[in-house]
């Protein structure tokens, strides 16, 4: 069901990502690693799972992953390898865990291996083990997903000093849906599972209103036909509700920096803004605005075209309205 809130597990649920798919399948089959990157709720979990389950793979969701032990037991579990847990305590160093998981990428070697939000292990004993992995099994298939702003980026851009330099996987960009696409889906999963009439005008609403972003569409819908609620109470809980989330993420991600300099940025240039604006604003030195653009860019958070910027995401947006 299209609506359903639960990422999608086979190309038949998966609405409109065939291209892809298609082009996943390409990059794997020619024996690269890829990594599937894309805003939040443009499906990511969803092509992986999919991909995983139509070829015979793994897939492992690393959320909550916070050491290399937690990484080698939830892929154990997942690849049905039996771990010998006598010993496997805490004390256990960091390089035994290294050759465990080597262990269990050898049983693994001729699957497809999905592993998704590699953010939560950003550990520099992660990167060299894929390196070894790397060497020694070639013929391994590793698909990796999470969120850009952790380890993402330092397998995308590693440095010379990474274990992973030279071994660059492949990028695959996930965007969010055009506005015929977005309406297609809407029309789709409407006729699919909902006895509710829904007029026309309603739906471009939904489509101007969430922008391509399918979670957030499927979040409206979902609403709309299993709640039951009108048109006006579902965009308004979808945006309540996704706001809720990239609140809590934008929490996490401003953990750690100087959170008073994001959060004047992000009210800037949330409906748009120029480079000046934001220094003005922010009434830092330049070095200090390039630091800080950058970084929300890199984590997608921010768009940038020629020294402008804003924020696509309605949802974001209206998070950047909540944010204390
Ligand atoms: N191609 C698709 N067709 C139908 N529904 C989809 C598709 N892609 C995603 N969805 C739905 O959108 C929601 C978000 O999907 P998913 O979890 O795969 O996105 P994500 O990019 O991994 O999100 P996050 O950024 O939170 O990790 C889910 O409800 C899922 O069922
Ligand atoms: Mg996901």
């Amino acid at each position: 069901m299209l609506f359903d809130l639960r990422p999608k597990e086979s190309r038949r649920e998966l609405f409109d990502r065939e291209e892809e798919y298609q082009e996943l399948k390409r990059l794997v089959d020619s024996g690269l690693w890829v990594a599937v990157v894309g805003k939040r709720m443009t499906g990511k979990t969803s092509l992986l799972k999919t991909f995983a389950n139509e070829n015979r793979g793994i897939y492992v969701n690393l959320l909550g992953a916070r050491s290399i032990g937690d990484l080698v037991r939830k892929l154990a579990a997942e690849s049905g390898f039996k771990l010998d847990e006598v010993g496997l305590d805490l004390k256990f160093i960091q390089v035994k865990w290294s050759r465990v998981l080597e262990d269990i990428f050898s049983h693994v070697k001729d699957k497809v291996v999905a592993l998704d939000e590699v953010q939560e292990v950003s550990s520099y004993y992660f990167l060299k083990v894929l390196k070894s992995v790397w060497d020694k099994y070639r013929g391994i298939k590793i698909v990796f997903s999470g969120s850009y702003v952790g380890i993402l980026r330092r397998l995308l851009e590693p440095k010379p000093a990474s274990p992973l330099y030279g071994r660059k996987p492949a990028k695959l960009v996930l965007k969010p849906f055009s506005r015929e696409v977005s309406k297609k889906f809407l029309e789709s999963g409407f006729r699919e599972s909902c006895r509710v009439r829904v007029r026309n005008e309603e739906i471009e609403e939904a489509v101007e209103r969430l922008n391509g972003y399918v979670g957030w569409l499927t979040y409206y819908g979902n609403f709309r036909c299993i709640r039951r609620l009108s048109h006006d109470e579902a965009l308004k809980e979808t945006l309540s509700e996704g706001s809720k989330i990239i609140l809590e993420e934008l929490n996490n991600f401003l953990k750690g920096r100087r959170r008073e300099l994001y959060v004047k940025t992000l009210r800037t240039v949330s409906n748009g803004a120029r480079w000046s604006e934001v220094k003005k604003t922010l009434n830092a030195n330049s070095k200090v605005v390039k630091i800080v653009l950058e970084t929300l860019c890199s984590a997608m958070i921010v768009e940038e075209k020629e020294g402008y910027y804003w924020v696509e995401d309605p949802i974001i947006k209206e998070a950047i309205r909540r944010i204390k």
